[in-house]
């Protein structure tokens, strides 16, 4: 701080000037005050103002200084009345230096505690350190792998079809050749929003009904969306999943066609080498119904690791179940009013969360939907 040798050169100057004074009698009647040598008086206040750890009390001290109305120098300068006038001058005079002095000590110890907040604020900033880059959104990561096999269906001809997460039993379930009272229903674990006549929608199947009974063949649709289910959630099962239907209808579609879609399929995301079976599956919309295998990863299909050991991802089986599907029934057929007799078709269905758990493997089925950024961001 300059202050120090400025308020000491002001200290200096003071009792210099004052030395031909009495100082203690000039404030002999301020309470306080009595009896102390002026100069001594004039130290103790440039140290109290000097002293000051913050602006706050800064402002506090000062106006107990120097203040106009009250200050204790304005109350010993109303003293100065009563004296007779030469000597009124020189202690004016003296008293006039003093309110200089401490006035130049407050802004002195003001401009000092302004430049202590600066330094403070400034210290453990490294200049030199990178910038922090602003955070960028992106698509979650089950979007992603979405707009991944979207993209792969649109290059096998398919386009989009959308549908409702509210849904009809009639197109959940009656219209998809799940009989009244079959249990197959009871394996859907249902969430109704009324009881046998709305719910949340358990597969995106339903959207093929709402496709043909709106359109005429041929169709070749893929149908994403979120699926509900009643289940008890645990490591990979949530009560709220993704899924993507695939819908082709033609005249003369066979299995052959299904099995060739799903290898090119299987292939593009798994890699040209990879293994697949399909194993026949009852649905109650599809006949036959399958569903398509592909040899387990870890293994490579032999359900054993290299110590003998039983491979703990397939569980021995050497395969790992990757979807449903089959050739349309032609209940389902006749229900939007195609013509079994004529048209023909096949469908599949599979569920994202695990395609995404398996291309990263994810261990987790809950990590898609708790939006931790430390998690998403890693896709
Ligand atoms: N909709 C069926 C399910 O949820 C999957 C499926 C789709 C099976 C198409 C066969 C054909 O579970």
């Amino acid at each position: 701080m300059t202050p120090v040798s400025e308020r000491d050169a002001l200290l200096a100057g003071l009792d210099a000037g004052w030395s031909k004074a009495d100082p203690s009698a000039l404030v002999a009647e301020h309470e306080g005050l009595a009896g102390t040598p002026l100069a001594d008086v004039y130290r103790e206040w440039a140290a109290v103002l000097a002293g000051a750890p913050d602006l706050k009390s800064l402002q506090e001290r000062q106006v107990a200084v120097l203040g106009r109305e009250r200050g204790v120098l304005k109350l010993a300068l109303s003293e100065l009345g009563k004296l007779p006038a030469e000597e009124r001058r020189a202690r004016g005079a003296g008293l006039n230096a003093m309110r200089v002095g401490l006035e130049a000590i407050v802004k002195a110890r003001r401009e000092q505690i302004e430049r202590e907040a600066e330094a403070k604020a400034a210290a453990g900033l490294d200049v030199t350190l990178p910038g922090r880059l602003p955070w960028v959104g992106k698509a979650h990561v089950l979007a992603q792998v979405q707009a991944d096999m979207l993209d792969l269906f649109h290059g096998l001809g398919y386009s989009v079809y959308t549908s409702p997460e509210v849904e009809w039993d009639e197109y959940n379930f009656t219209k998809l050749n799940f009989p009244k009272d079959h249990p197959a229903r009871d394996a859907h674990d249902t969430y109704w929003i009324r009881e046998g006549k709305t719910l949340l929608r358990t597969h995106t199947s339903p959207g093929w009904v709402r496709a043909m009974e709106e359109r005429k063949p041929p169709l070749r649709l893929v149908f994403p969306g979120r699926v509900y289910r009643a289940e008890q959630v645990d490591a990979s099962h949530m009560d709220q999943f993704h899924q993507i239907d695939g819908l082709f209808v033609d005249r003369d579609v066979s299995m052959a066609d299904l099995k060739g879609t799903l290898a090119t399929f299987a292939r593009a995301i798994y890699g040209p080498n990879v293994k697949t079976r399909l194993v026949p599956v009852y649905f109650p919309f599809v006949e036959p119904g399958c569903q398509l295998d592909i040899a387990c990863a870890i293994c490579e299909g032999r359900g054993r690791l290299s110590d003998d050991a039983r491979c703990p991802v397939c569980k021995g089986s050497g395969w790992s179940e990757l979807l449903g599907a089959g050739m349309v029934h032609p209940n389902v057929f006749q229900a939007v009013g195609y013509d079994p007799e004529v048209v023909t078709g096949f469908a599949f269905g599979m569920g994202l969360e695990r395609i995404a758990m398996a291309r990263y493997s994810v261990p987790e089925i809950r990590l898609f939907l708790e939006n931790d950024v430390r998690f998403l961001r890693q896709f």
